[in-house]
């Protein structure tokens, strides 16, 4: 196996421009060790808009002149179903490759791209915001202390109701069809709930067993006959067997009725000397002697960008614009990053300073091909689990990264 070369200027092309790119797309263009940002997308609208807007190098006509470029990395931030193929292609093609979660839909997509990856040395990464959400870090932080004693059970929950910005984000994406791609199954999008949890954890899943619940608005959204996917469930939940004798339960719900009003991904880690537990009041860590309240060092403040310029729906403001929390450690950051737009509760400036600075290494990221596959894997089996009545399926499981992997952490300032 070859490992890959680093390399300082690195040219970025970011292929999808619609509610999601251009938080990463800006921060790729802010970072010292990125030279050029160029963008495409199957709308070209979209992508000239953005370049125009942010001053981006331009935009590139197709996918495909992407990777018949001289670019270093390609940056995929296409819908949830399209991922596995795309990030096989870039990386055949000796790009370097961030991924928006899911990194794919199917067992045999995932084991392609770890092939692509052990093959090619090529970086490879999956953007899980979750991994640098406030309580993860705080939770992190405790395990490496010691904190937990020996964690046996946790709990990830992704509690995203429909009505909570979701349908004018699919509208968006799916246009004439967008119900058709609406219905998408919830238990294919397990990477918040599974990656928070194995953010702290260091373990892996090796069994599941999954239920579906039948979805009975009657909007056509969750209709067998009008979803590609052939799904009906708006709510699941899932129970893990982990490999080290610990259970993980989560819940991937979108017919929930909380809203605004309540957290859309929630955890629980439990371990024999210590608990870290999150509800929409707060969170906090007990043990048997102390109780220390988290809420104040997680909280992160929405941040003041023009959500209409931004095109996002006001629901979703948090997710598209919001600080780091008190917890977050910035000094690794760019300094060019302070005041840029962040999201999801601080976590993009992380996940893109980790992708540059996976590729100027020459060093696998933390959510590389095979941590992102034991996020990922675990729900492709959990909705196969569903489907057949709750089955006790094997999950698979691809070992751990065979590269050396980056260390983020070294201070910048
Ligand atoms: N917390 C998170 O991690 C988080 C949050 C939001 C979105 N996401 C992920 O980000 C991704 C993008 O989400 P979004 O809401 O921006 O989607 P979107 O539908 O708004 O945008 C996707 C864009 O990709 C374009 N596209 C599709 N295939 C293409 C191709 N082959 N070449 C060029 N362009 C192509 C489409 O035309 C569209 O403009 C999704 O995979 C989603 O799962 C992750």
């Amino acid at each position: 196996m070859v490992g890959a070369e680093g390399n300082e200027d690195v040219r970025v092309g970011v292929v999808g421009c619609g509610q999601f790119a251009g938080s990463f797309a800006q921060l790729w263009q802010l970072h010292p060790d990125v030279d050029e940002v160029w963008v495409t997308d199957l709308i070209p609208e979209r992508a000239e808009e953005l370049a125009t807007e942010h001053g981006f190098a331009g935009t590139m006509a197709s996918y495909e002149a992407m990777l018949d470029s001289d670019l270093d990395a390609v940056a995929l931030m296409t819908q949830r179903w399209t991922h596995g193929s795309l990030a096989v292609r870039g990386l055949r093609s000796g790009k370097h490759v961030y991924s928006a979660v899911p990194m794919a839909t199917g067992v045999d997509e995932i084991a392609a791209i770890i092939d692509a990856v052990a093959e090619t040395g090529k970086i490879y990464m999956m953007g899980e915001t979750h991994h640098y959400y406030p309580l993860t870090v705080w939770a992190r932080r405790a395990r490496a202390e010691g904190r937990f004693g020996r964690l046996f059970y946790a709990e990830g929950d992704y509690t995203h109701d429909m009505d909570h910005g979701f349908y004018s984000a699919y509208q968006y994406s799916g246009g004439e069809d967008w119900k058709a791609t609406a219905s998408y199954p919830p238990m294919l999008y397990p990477t918040h709930a599974i990656g928070g949890v194995l953010g702290v954890w260091d373990t892996w899943i090796t069994s599941v067993s999954a239920l579906g619940s039948v979805d009975d608005r009657g909007d056509g959204v969750f209709d067998k006959e009008v979803s590609m996917f052939g799904n009906d469930f708006s709510n699941m939940t899932a129970l893990f067997e982990t490999r080290d004798n610990g259970m993980i339960r989560t819940n991937e719900f979108r017919r929930v009725g909380q809203g605004r009003n309540g957290l859309d991904s929630s955890f629980r880690w439990f371990g024999t000397d210590g608990v870290v537990e999150q509800s929409a009041l707060g969170a906090r860590y007990v043990n048997r002697t102390d109780t220390i309240d988290l809420t104040e060092d997680i909280r992160s403040v929405p941040q003041g960008f023009d959500l209409e310029r931004l095109k996002i729906d006001p629901a979703l403001a948090d997710d598209f614009r919001s600080e780091c929390a008190a917890v977050h450690d910035r000094s690794r950051l760019p300094v060019e990053y302070d005041g840029a737009r962040n999201g999801h509760r601080g976590s993009h400036h992380f996940l893109a300073d980790d992708f540059v600075r996976a590729v100027v290494a020459g060093q696998q990221p933390p959510i590389n091909a095979w941590k992102a596959a034991r996020i990922n894997l675990p729900g492709i089996i959990a909705w196969d689990s569903a489907r057949n009545g709750g089955a006790r399926l094997t999950v698979p499981d691809f070992g751990e990264c065979p590269f050396d992997v980056v260390d983020t952490s070294t201070p910048r300032r």
